[in-house]
């Protein structure tokens, strides 16, 4: 297993280029389920998560082969050439619970799915019993047998339109969404999704769905409309950048006190983000792209301490859980008390007792950590335990005096490319090792994997 060293304490300067989002990619690529014709995705990033959804597709007939896109980015044609296999594997589905997207594809064009039911993980229970009530509201007659959703399609034939709910307790479901959405577009009549997520990446699966043929309209609003076709074609799409990739270099500018740029920064995926930033005295300046929010250069600048501040996260368009753990690292380093809510994932706080090793003061209780500003984390050995988590422990390393080794980075390699690379080209002091070559590095008891 890998580790990395940083020696903390450099101001970051320079440029880094966001990549492709591994969060639209994934429902995207299980989308290429949906017909027999090649989807060609643009922009894919080269992660851990990407490589797992291959394999899994390929286990469904479903041919994947890459070549190098603009940018250095991965040019990726999926071609599902054998619809006789409709079962996705507990061994890879327990990697990635993203698995469960490929249910709703599977189901509408295949008639039948069987996917084991994904786990728990790191940062909480993760059910997904809205995705089930979607499909079901649909006609697909759904039962669980030895740890699987079987999923059929009604004995009567296709799936048929309906108007279906699909706020939960926390939200409304992002993989959810596009598991309804993606079944819905080949269904017999209208479907109405009331409480769908409004996530940028489901607004970007239904503009790739519609270059198949699908007609979908109201995606990225609350509620999305599908009007059922009978067959998609194959298309070409470009995957909208990453919009927690590029959260994820803005705080680690602030942090460092730095100023770098972020290119290919979809800034208008991230309003609350840039909105919490400016509010605590981070300087964001919005260059080229502007006016294409999607794609804008945006230079991150932090001369001072920042302020303390008030963080919730919400569904999309509020603050994202995927950078409440960045944004703890930063606010470790405010002048003041800031109080932390976590609304989606009221569990996924594993990166609190690894920053307290680093000397942040933080107070939890329940969704609610209270973190009252120091003026310096100290290095020590740390354990990352999910993918966010770990990129805020690297944030933090940054920032640190001395030397942090952050444990288990398979994690982040989950979510990020490269990112050591990347940050070392901004002048950090960061490098990548095998955790057998550390001496005195306890070798701590972490949670598995999200
Ligand atoms: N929920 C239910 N029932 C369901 C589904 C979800 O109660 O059937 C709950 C969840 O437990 C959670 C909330 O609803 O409390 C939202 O979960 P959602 O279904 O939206 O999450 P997801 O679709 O499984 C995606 C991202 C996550 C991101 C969440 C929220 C992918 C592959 N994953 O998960 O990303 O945190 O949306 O925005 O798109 C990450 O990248 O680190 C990551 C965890």
């Amino acid at each position: 297993m890998d580790a990395f060293v940083i020696h903390g304490g450099r101001r970051l300067s320079g440029r880094v280029r966001v990549g492709g989002s591994k969060n639209a990619s994934l429902p995207l690529m299980a989308a290429a389920l949906l017909t027999d014709e090649p989807v060609v995705l643009e922009g894919v990033p080269r992660l851990a998560d990407i490589s797992n959804m291959r394999r899994l597709l390929d286990e469904l007939g479903c041919r994947a082969s890459d070549e190098p896109g603009a940018h250095g980015a991965m040019r990726l044609t999926l071609h599902s050439h054998d619809e006789s296999v409709s079962a996705a594997r507990y061994d890879i589905v327990r990697t990635m619970r993203a698995s469960i997207c490929v249910l709703g594809p599977l189901l509408a064009r295949r008639g039948q799915a069987r996917v084991s039911m994904p786990g728990g993980c790191a940062i909480g229970d993760r059910p997904v019993d809205l995705h089930l009530r979607g499909l079901r509201a649909l006609g697909a007659e759904i039962s669980l047998d030895s740890g699987d959703i079987l999923a059929r399609k009604p004995r009567s034939g296709r799936l048929k339109g309906a108007r279906i709910f699909l706020g939960g307790p926390y939200g409304p479901t992002v993989l959810g969404t596009a598991n309804v959405m993606s079944a819905a577009a080949l269904a017999d009549g209208e479907t109405i999704i009331e409480s769908a997520a409004c996530e940028p990446e489901v607004a970007d699966l239904a503009s790739m769905l519609s270059a198949m043929g699908a007609q979908i309209s109201g995606a990225g609003s609350p509620r999305i409309t599908i009007r059922g076709v009978r067959e998609l074609h194959g298309a070409r799409h470009t995957v909208i950048p990453d919009r927690i990739e590029a959260g994820t270099y803005l705080i680690a500018g602030a942090i460092t006190r730095g100023r770098i740029t972020v290119e290919n920064c979809p800034i208008d995926h991230l309003m609350a983000v840039a909105d919490q930033l400016e509010g605590i005295g981070v300087r964001l300046r919005i260059g080229e792209g502007a006016g294409n929010g999607v794609r804008a250069s945006v230079t991150v600048e932090c001369e001072s301490r920042v302020k303390p501040t008030q963080v919730t996260t919400q569904p999309h368009p509020g603050f994202p859980t995927d950078l409440q753990a960045q944004m703890m690292s930063l606010l470790c380093l405010a002048d003041g008390n800031s109080v932390i809510t976590e609304r989606i994932y009221p569990q996924r706080f594993l990166h609190v007792p690894e920053l307290a090793r680093m000397g942040a003061t933080l107070f939890h209780q329940g969704p609610t950590v209270v973190v009252s500003g120091v003026r310096e984390l100290v290095g020590a050995p740390v354990m990352a335990s999910d993918l966010r988590a770990s990129a805020s422990l690297v944030l933090a390393g940054l920032a640190a005096k001395g030397k942090t080794t952050v444990l288990r980075v398979y994690h982040l390699d989950r979510g990020y490319e490269r990112m050591e690379e990347r940050l070392a080209a901004m002048g950090a002091q960061i490098e990548r090792v095998d955790e057998k070559e550390l001496a005195g590095v306890p070798a701590g008891a972490a949670s598995g994997g999200d």
